[in-house]
Protein backbone atom coordinates (compact mmCIF):
# COMPACT_ATOMS: atom_id res chain seq x y z
CA UNK A 1 0.00 0.00 0.00
CA UNK A 2 1.47 3.58 -1.00
CA UNK A 3 1.79 5.80 1.82
CA UNK A 4 0.13 9.34 1.29
CA UNK A 5 2.87 11.03 1.75
CA UNK A 6 4.64 8.98 -0.92
CA UNK A 7 1.47 9.05 -3.09
CA UNK A 8 1.82 13.01 -3.70
CA UNK A 9 5.33 12.52 -4.70
CA UNK A 10 4.34 10.09 -7.17
CA UNK A 11 1.72 12.73 -8.22
CA UNK A 12 4.14 15.22 -8.85
CA UNK A 13 6.46 13.37 -10.74
CA UNK A 14 3.47 12.32 -12.80
CA UNK A 15 2.57 15.97 -13.39
CA UNK A 16 6.13 17.05 -14.14
CA UNK A 17 6.68 14.29 -16.41
CA UNK A 18 3.00 15.06 -18.37
CA UNK A 19 4.10 19.19 -18.04
CA UNK A 20 8.00 18.52 -19.09
CA UNK A 21 6.65 16.59 -22.46
CA UNK A 22 4.07 19.01 -23.44
CA UNK A 23 6.94 22.41 -22.86
CA UNK A 24 8.92 19.73 -25.44
CA UNK A 25 6.48 19.70 -27.96
CA UNK A 26 5.58 23.13 -27.83
CA UNK A 27 8.97 24.15 -27.85
CA UNK A 28 9.48 22.28 -31.26
CA UNK A 29 5.69 23.09 -32.65
CA UNK A 30 5.69 24.67 -36.09
CA UNK A 31 2.60 26.40 -36.30
CA UNK A 32 -0.37 27.72 -34.33
CA UNK A 33 -2.11 24.51 -35.30
CA UNK A 34 -0.19 22.08 -34.11
CA UNK A 35 0.15 24.10 -30.53
CA UNK A 36 -3.88 23.91 -30.54
CA UNK A 37 -3.49 20.08 -31.14
CA UNK A 38 -1.68 20.19 -28.26
CA UNK A 39 -3.45 22.05 -26.29
CA UNK A 40 -6.15 20.05 -26.68
CA UNK A 41 -4.10 16.94 -25.86
CA UNK A 42 -2.82 18.42 -22.12
CA UNK A 43 -5.08 20.78 -21.37
CA UNK A 44 -8.65 19.51 -23.32
CA UNK A 45 -11.48 18.11 -20.94
CA UNK A 46 -10.06 14.54 -22.16
CA UNK A 47 -6.40 16.17 -21.64
CA UNK A 48 -3.65 14.03 -19.82
CA UNK A 49 -4.06 16.85 -17.08
CA UNK A 50 -7.58 16.33 -16.62
CA UNK A 51 -7.09 12.82 -16.62
CA UNK A 52 -5.31 12.64 -13.64
CA UNK A 53 -7.82 14.35 -11.63
CA UNK A 54 -9.96 11.45 -12.36
CA UNK A 55 -7.43 9.34 -10.16
CA UNK A 56 -7.79 11.66 -7.18
CA UNK A 57 -11.53 11.08 -6.04
CA UNK A 58 -10.33 8.45 -3.44
CA UNK A 59 -8.14 10.36 -1.63
CA UNK A 60 -8.55 12.07 1.52
CA UNK A 61 -9.80 15.98 0.87
CA UNK A 62 -5.90 17.97 1.85
CA UNK A 63 -4.06 15.30 -0.39
CA UNK A 64 -6.46 16.04 -3.30
CA UNK A 65 -6.63 19.88 -2.62
CA UNK A 66 -2.62 19.78 -2.92
CA UNK A 67 -2.68 17.51 -6.06
CA UNK A 68 -5.23 19.86 -7.69
CA UNK A 69 -2.79 22.90 -6.84
CA UNK A 70 -0.38 20.76 -8.71
CA UNK A 71 -2.39 20.26 -11.59
CA UNK A 72 -3.38 23.94 -11.92
CA UNK A 73 0.05 25.18 -11.71
CA UNK A 74 1.03 22.78 -14.59
CA UNK A 75 -1.94 24.25 -16.81
CA UNK A 76 -0.73 27.38 -16.18
CA UNK A 77 2.68 26.79 -17.23
CA UNK A 78 1.54 25.13 -20.13
CA UNK A 79 -0.80 27.73 -20.88
CA UNK A 80 1.44 30.59 -20.72
CA UNK A 81 4.10 28.71 -22.79
CA UNK A 82 1.66 28.22 -25.50
CA UNK A 83 0.72 31.82 -25.59
CA UNK A 84 4.24 32.93 -25.62
CA UNK A 85 5.30 30.50 -28.44
CA UNK A 86 2.14 31.50 -30.55
CA UNK A 87 3.65 35.61 -30.32
CA UNK A 88 6.94 34.19 -31.81
CA UNK A 89 4.88 32.92 -34.61
CA UNK A 90 3.16 36.14 -34.78
CA UNK A 91 6.52 38.37 -34.25
CA UNK A 92 8.01 36.77 -37.48
CA UNK A 93 4.76 36.78 -39.76
CA UNK A 94 4.90 41.04 -38.28
CA UNK A 95 8.93 41.33 -39.35
CA UNK A 96 8.73 39.55 -42.63
CA UNK A 97 5.68 40.70 -43.97
CA UNK A 98 2.99 42.34 -42.70
CA UNK A 99 1.42 44.71 -45.76
CA UNK A 100 -0.20 46.74 -43.17
CA UNK A 101 2.90 48.34 -40.87
CA UNK A 102 3.24 51.63 -42.69
CA UNK A 103 6.63 51.82 -44.02
CA UNK A 104 9.44 54.18 -42.46
CA UNK A 105 10.70 56.61 -44.96
CA UNK A 106 14.10 57.53 -44.84
CA UNK A 107 16.15 60.90 -44.63
CA UNK A 108 16.36 62.55 -47.93
CA UNK A 109 20.09 63.91 -48.41
CA UNK A 110 21.05 66.59 -50.31
CA UNK A 111 24.25 67.37 -52.00
CA UNK A 112 26.93 69.67 -49.94
CA UNK A 113 25.97 73.34 -50.92
CA UNK A 114 29.73 73.71 -52.00
CA UNK A 115 29.47 70.50 -54.25
CA UNK A 116 26.53 72.18 -55.89
CA UNK A 117 28.55 74.91 -56.82
CA UNK A 118 31.43 73.06 -57.82
CA UNK A 119 29.18 71.50 -59.93
CA UNK A 120 27.70 74.65 -61.99
CA UNK A 121 30.81 76.46 -62.32
CA UNK A 122 32.37 73.26 -64.01
CA UNK A 123 28.86 73.65 -66.59
CA UNK A 124 29.65 76.93 -67.02
CA UNK A 125 33.58 76.70 -67.85
CA UNK A 126 32.50 73.74 -69.72
CA UNK A 127 30.18 75.52 -72.32
CA UNK A 128 33.17 77.67 -73.58
CA UNK A 129 35.43 74.88 -73.85
CA UNK A 130 36.83 74.57 -70.66
CA UNK A 131 38.10 71.01 -69.54
CA UNK A 132 38.13 70.22 -65.76
CA UNK A 133 41.03 68.53 -64.75
CA UNK A 134 42.60 67.25 -61.55
CA UNK A 135 45.76 67.50 -59.85
CA UNK A 136 47.05 66.40 -56.36
CA UNK A 137 46.33 68.20 -53.34
CA UNK A 138 49.21 67.39 -51.17
CA UNK A 139 51.80 68.59 -53.49
CA UNK A 140 55.36 69.36 -54.10
CA UNK A 141 57.19 73.09 -53.68
CA UNK A 142 58.37 72.99 -56.66
CA UNK A 143 55.21 73.28 -58.27
CA UNK A 144 52.84 75.28 -55.08
CA UNK A 145 55.56 78.01 -55.41
CA UNK A 146 58.88 77.35 -57.32
CA UNK A 147 57.39 76.76 -60.68
CA UNK A 148 55.53 79.82 -60.23
CA UNK A 149 58.24 82.73 -59.99
CA UNK A 150 58.63 82.32 -56.48
CA UNK A 151 62.09 80.38 -55.36
CA UNK A 152 62.37 79.98 -51.66
CA UNK A 153 62.50 82.18 -48.87
CA UNK A 154 60.52 84.77 -51.58
CA UNK A 155 58.43 87.15 -49.15
CA UNK A 156 55.57 86.32 -51.62
CA UNK A 157 55.29 82.80 -50.44
CA UNK A 158 54.14 84.27 -47.04
CA UNK A 159 50.71 85.28 -48.16
CA UNK A 160 50.28 81.80 -48.62
CA UNK A 161 50.07 80.59 -44.96
CA UNK A 162 51.35 76.91 -46.09
CA UNK A 163 50.59 73.91 -44.20
CA UNK A 164 53.92 71.58 -44.45
CA UNK A 165 53.68 67.42 -44.64
CA UNK A 166 56.27 65.94 -42.75
CA UNK A 167 58.05 63.74 -45.33
CA UNK A 168 60.93 63.28 -46.97
CA UNK A 169 61.94 65.91 -49.18
CA UNK A 170 61.92 65.43 -53.18
CA UNK A 171 65.27 65.98 -54.49
CA UNK A 172 64.49 68.12 -56.99
CA UNK A 173 60.86 69.32 -56.12
CA UNK A 174 61.57 70.01 -52.38
CA UNK A 175 59.30 69.72 -49.62
CA UNK A 176 55.63 68.86 -49.80
CA UNK A 177 52.82 70.70 -49.24
CA UNK A 178 49.04 70.89 -48.31
CA UNK A 179 48.13 72.77 -52.10
CA UNK A 180 47.82 76.27 -50.64
CA UNK A 181 46.05 76.92 -53.95
CA UNK A 182 45.27 75.96 -57.64
CA UNK A 183 47.79 77.48 -59.22
CA UNK A 184 50.12 74.08 -59.00
CA UNK A 185 47.27 72.87 -61.67
CA UNK A 186 48.93 75.12 -64.13
CA UNK A 187 52.38 73.53 -64.27
CA UNK A 188 51.07 70.38 -63.87
CA UNK A 189 48.34 70.89 -66.88
CA UNK A 190 51.22 72.70 -69.41
CA UNK A 191 53.52 69.78 -68.70
CA UNK A 192 50.54 66.83 -69.28
CA UNK A 193 50.01 68.87 -72.45
CA UNK A 194 53.66 68.69 -73.79
CA UNK A 195 54.81 70.75 -76.74
CA UNK A 196 54.11 69.84 -80.73
CA UNK A 197 54.89 67.87 -82.78
CA UNK A 198 53.08 65.42 -80.47
CA UNK A 199 51.29 67.85 -78.16
CA UNK A 200 51.08 71.26 -77.47
CA UNK A 201 48.30 74.47 -76.60
CA UNK A 202 45.98 75.30 -76.80
CA UNK A 203 44.85 75.16 -73.25
CA UNK A 204 41.40 75.75 -71.74
CA UNK A 205 41.68 73.64 -67.92
CA UNK A 206 39.49 74.65 -65.25
CA UNK A 207 41.13 72.72 -61.52
CA UNK A 208 38.73 73.34 -58.90
CA UNK A 209 40.52 71.84 -55.76
CA UNK A 210 40.51 72.06 -52.11
CA UNK A 211 43.05 74.34 -50.83
CA UNK A 212 44.63 74.68 -47.58
CA UNK A 213 45.50 77.65 -45.46
CA UNK A 214 46.77 78.66 -41.49
CA UNK A 215 43.46 80.96 -41.69
CA UNK A 216 40.30 81.02 -39.80
CA UNK A 217 38.28 84.23 -39.65
CA UNK A 218 34.70 85.06 -40.82
CA UNK A 219 35.75 85.24 -44.61
CA UNK A 220 38.68 82.33 -44.32
CA UNK A 221 38.54 78.74 -43.26
CA UNK A 222 41.65 76.07 -43.10
CA UNK A 223 40.49 74.32 -45.58
CA UNK A 224 38.32 76.15 -48.78
CA UNK A 225 37.81 75.29 -52.77
CA UNK A 226 39.05 77.29 -55.54
CA UNK A 227 38.94 77.07 -59.22
CA UNK A 228 41.57 78.23 -61.52
CA UNK A 229 40.99 78.48 -65.34
CA UNK A 230 44.64 78.51 -67.74
CA UNK A 231 44.07 79.53 -70.95
CA UNK A 232 47.34 79.50 -73.67
CA UNK A 233 47.72 79.87 -77.16
CA UNK A 234 48.50 81.48 -79.44
CA UNK A 235 47.67 85.27 -79.51
CA UNK A 236 46.41 85.44 -76.12
CA UNK A 237 45.48 88.65 -74.17
CA UNK A 238 43.72 90.63 -71.71
CA UNK A 239 40.55 91.10 -73.29
CA UNK A 240 39.89 87.09 -73.40
CA UNK A 241 40.65 87.06 -70.02
CA UNK A 242 37.54 89.57 -69.54
CA UNK A 243 35.52 88.95 -72.01
CA UNK A 244 35.75 85.28 -69.88
CA UNK A 245 35.20 87.00 -66.08
CA UNK A 246 32.37 88.94 -67.70
CA UNK A 247 30.95 85.97 -68.92
CA UNK A 248 31.25 83.79 -65.78
CA UNK A 249 29.87 86.95 -63.47
CA UNK A 250 26.37 86.99 -65.83
CA UNK A 251 25.97 83.53 -66.27
CA UNK A 252 26.52 82.47 -62.13
CA UNK A 253 24.95 85.68 -61.02
CA UNK A 254 22.76 86.70 -63.47
CA UNK A 255 22.53 88.92 -66.59
CA UNK A 256 22.69 92.43 -64.97
CA UNK A 257 26.55 91.38 -63.53
CA UNK A 258 29.70 92.96 -64.00
CA UNK A 259 33.16 92.28 -63.31
CA UNK A 260 35.72 94.76 -62.88
CA UNK A 261 39.62 94.18 -62.91
CA UNK A 262 41.98 96.29 -60.46
CA UNK A 263 45.73 96.22 -60.94
CA UNK A 264 47.51 93.86 -58.10
CA UNK A 265 50.90 91.67 -57.99
CA UNK A 266 50.98 87.49 -58.35
CA UNK A 267 54.20 86.47 -59.14
CA UNK A 268 53.12 84.25 -61.38
CA UNK A 269 51.37 86.29 -63.84
CA UNK A 270 52.01 90.14 -65.79
CA UNK A 271 50.19 92.27 -65.24
CA UNK A 272 47.98 90.89 -62.45
CA UNK A 273 44.82 91.62 -61.27
CA UNK A 274 42.40 91.59 -58.80
CA UNK A 275 38.70 90.59 -59.86
CA UNK A 276 35.28 91.99 -58.27
CA UNK A 277 31.93 90.89 -58.98
CA UNK A 278 29.04 93.85 -58.40
CA UNK A 279 26.94 93.11 -55.62
CA UNK A 280 23.81 91.73 -56.62
CA UNK A 281 21.41 93.70 -54.12
CA UNK A 282 22.68 97.41 -55.23
CA UNK A 283 24.73 96.09 -58.41
CA UNK A 284 27.69 98.44 -58.19
CA UNK A 285 25.85 101.34 -56.84
CA UNK A 286 26.67 100.71 -53.14
CA UNK A 287 23.29 102.10 -52.57
CA UNK A 288 19.68 100.53 -52.85
CA UNK A 289 16.73 101.58 -54.72
CA UNK A 290 15.17 103.22 -51.88
CA UNK A 291 18.74 105.57 -51.26
CA UNK A 292 20.39 103.76 -48.09
CA UNK A 293 23.78 102.07 -48.12
CA UNK A 294 23.55 98.66 -49.02
CA UNK A 295 25.18 96.84 -46.12
CA UNK A 296 25.68 93.48 -47.98
CA UNK A 297 29.11 95.25 -49.51
CA UNK A 298 29.33 99.02 -48.44
CA UNK A 299 31.13 99.49 -51.67
CA UNK A 300 29.03 97.74 -54.56
CA UNK A 301 31.80 95.77 -55.20
CA UNK A 302 33.17 91.93 -53.73
CA UNK A 303 36.58 90.76 -54.49
CA UNK A 304 36.82 86.81 -55.64
CA UNK A 305 39.99 86.78 -56.19
CA UNK A 306 43.24 87.03 -58.41
CA UNK A 307 43.99 86.94 -62.28
CA UNK A 308 46.31 87.84 -64.58
CA UNK A 309 48.67 86.96 -68.10
CA UNK A 310 50.73 84.35 -67.16
CA UNK A 311 54.49 85.43 -66.79
CA UNK A 312 57.03 84.20 -69.59
CA UNK A 313 58.48 82.15 -66.40
CA UNK A 314 55.96 79.90 -65.43
CA UNK A 315 55.50 79.20 -69.53
CA UNK A 316 58.82 78.05 -69.68
CA UNK A 317 58.53 76.06 -65.91
CA UNK A 318 55.45 74.37 -67.68
CA UNK A 319 58.02 73.46 -71.04
CA UNK A 320 55.57 75.98 -72.58
CA UNK A 321 57.92 78.62 -75.54
CA UNK A 322 56.69 82.07 -74.55
CA UNK A 323 57.87 83.45 -77.59
CA UNK A 324 55.39 81.78 -79.28
CA UNK A 325 52.46 81.17 -76.87
CA UNK A 326 50.66 83.52 -74.33
CA UNK A 327 48.21 82.85 -71.68
CA UNK A 328 46.05 84.03 -68.55
CA UNK A 329 44.81 82.59 -65.56
CA UNK A 330 42.57 83.13 -62.70
CA UNK A 331 42.22 81.34 -59.47
CA UNK A 332 39.02 82.39 -57.40
CA UNK A 333 37.31 80.95 -54.16
CA UNK A 334 34.64 78.75 -54.70
CA UNK A 335 33.46 79.42 -50.93
CA UNK A 336 33.85 83.35 -51.46
CA UNK A 337 31.76 83.37 -55.20
CA UNK A 338 28.60 80.77 -53.81
CA UNK A 339 28.23 83.33 -50.36
CA UNK A 340 27.93 85.81 -52.61
CA UNK A 341 24.90 84.23 -54.57
CA UNK A 342 21.11 86.07 -54.27
CA UNK A 343 19.52 84.18 -50.94
CA UNK A 344 22.52 83.41 -49.11
CA UNK A 345 22.45 84.22 -45.49
CA UNK A 346 25.37 82.15 -44.30
CA UNK A 347 27.95 85.22 -43.31
CA UNK A 348 30.72 83.00 -41.42
CA UNK A 349 32.53 80.17 -44.32
CA UNK A 350 33.60 78.06 -41.44
CA UNK A 351 29.50 77.31 -40.76
CA UNK A 352 29.92 75.47 -44.32
CA UNK A 353 32.25 72.55 -42.74
CA UNK A 354 30.34 72.09 -39.24
CA UNK A 355 28.39 69.27 -40.62
CA UNK A 356 25.42 71.68 -38.86
CA UNK A 357 22.03 69.92 -41.00
CA UNK A 358 19.69 72.51 -39.81
CA UNK A 359 21.80 74.96 -42.43
CA UNK A 360 23.15 72.90 -44.52
CA UNK A 361 19.57 70.92 -45.27
CA UNK A 362 18.22 74.56 -46.06
CA UNK A 363 20.21 74.67 -49.59
C1 LIG B 1 45.59 83.06 -55.10
O1 LIG B 1 45.48 82.05 -54.43
C2 LIG B 1 46.12 83.01 -56.51
N1 LIG B 1 46.66 81.70 -56.77
C3 LIG B 1 45.00 83.34 -57.49
C4 LIG B 1 45.49 83.55 -58.90
C5 LIG B 1 45.45 82.51 -59.81
C6 LIG B 1 45.97 84.79 -59.29
C7 LIG B 1 45.88 82.70 -61.10
C8 LIG B 1 46.42 84.98 -60.59
C9 LIG B 1 46.36 83.93 -61.49
P1 LIG B 1 44.50 84.63 -53.31
O2 LIG B 1 45.42 84.26 -52.22
O3 LIG B 1 44.07 86.04 -53.38
O4 LIG B 1 45.12 84.26 -54.72
O5 LIG B 1 43.22 83.70 -53.22
C10 LIG B 1 42.21 83.75 -54.19
C11 LIG B 1 40.85 83.62 -53.56
O6 LIG B 1 40.74 82.41 -52.83
C12 LIG B 1 40.49 84.69 -52.52
O7 LIG B 1 40.11 85.88 -53.12
C13 LIG B 1 39.36 84.03 -51.80
O8 LIG B 1 38.17 84.08 -52.59
C14 LIG B 1 39.81 82.58 -51.78
N2 LIG B 1 40.50 82.30 -50.51
C15 LIG B 1 41.78 82.49 -50.19
N3 LIG B 1 42.06 82.08 -48.93
C16 LIG B 1 40.89 81.61 -48.43
C17 LIG B 1 40.50 81.03 -47.17
N4 LIG B 1 41.36 80.81 -46.19
N5 LIG B 1 39.19 80.67 -47.01
C18 LIG B 1 38.30 80.85 -48.00
N6 LIG B 1 38.61 81.37 -49.21
C19 LIG B 1 39.89 81.75 -49.42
Amino acid sequence: MVKLGGYINYMREEINNIKNGAIAQIMSAKDVAELDSIKTAYLGRKGKLNLIIKKLKDLPEDEKKQTGILINEAKDTLIEQIINKKNTFRESVRKWYDPTVPGIEPALGNQHLITQAIDEISAIFTQIGFVRVRYPEAEWDWFAFESLNMPPDHPARDEWETFFIETPSHPKYGKMVLTPHTSNGQIREMQRVGNPPAGGPPIRMINIAKCYRRQSDLTHSQMFHQFEGLVVDKDINITHLKGTIDYFAKKYYGEKAVSRIRPFHFQFTEPSFEVDFSCIHCHGRARLSNGQRCKFCKSGWHEVGGAGMVHPNVLRAGGINPNKYTGFAFGWGVERVRLLKSGTTINDVRNLYSSDLRLLTQY
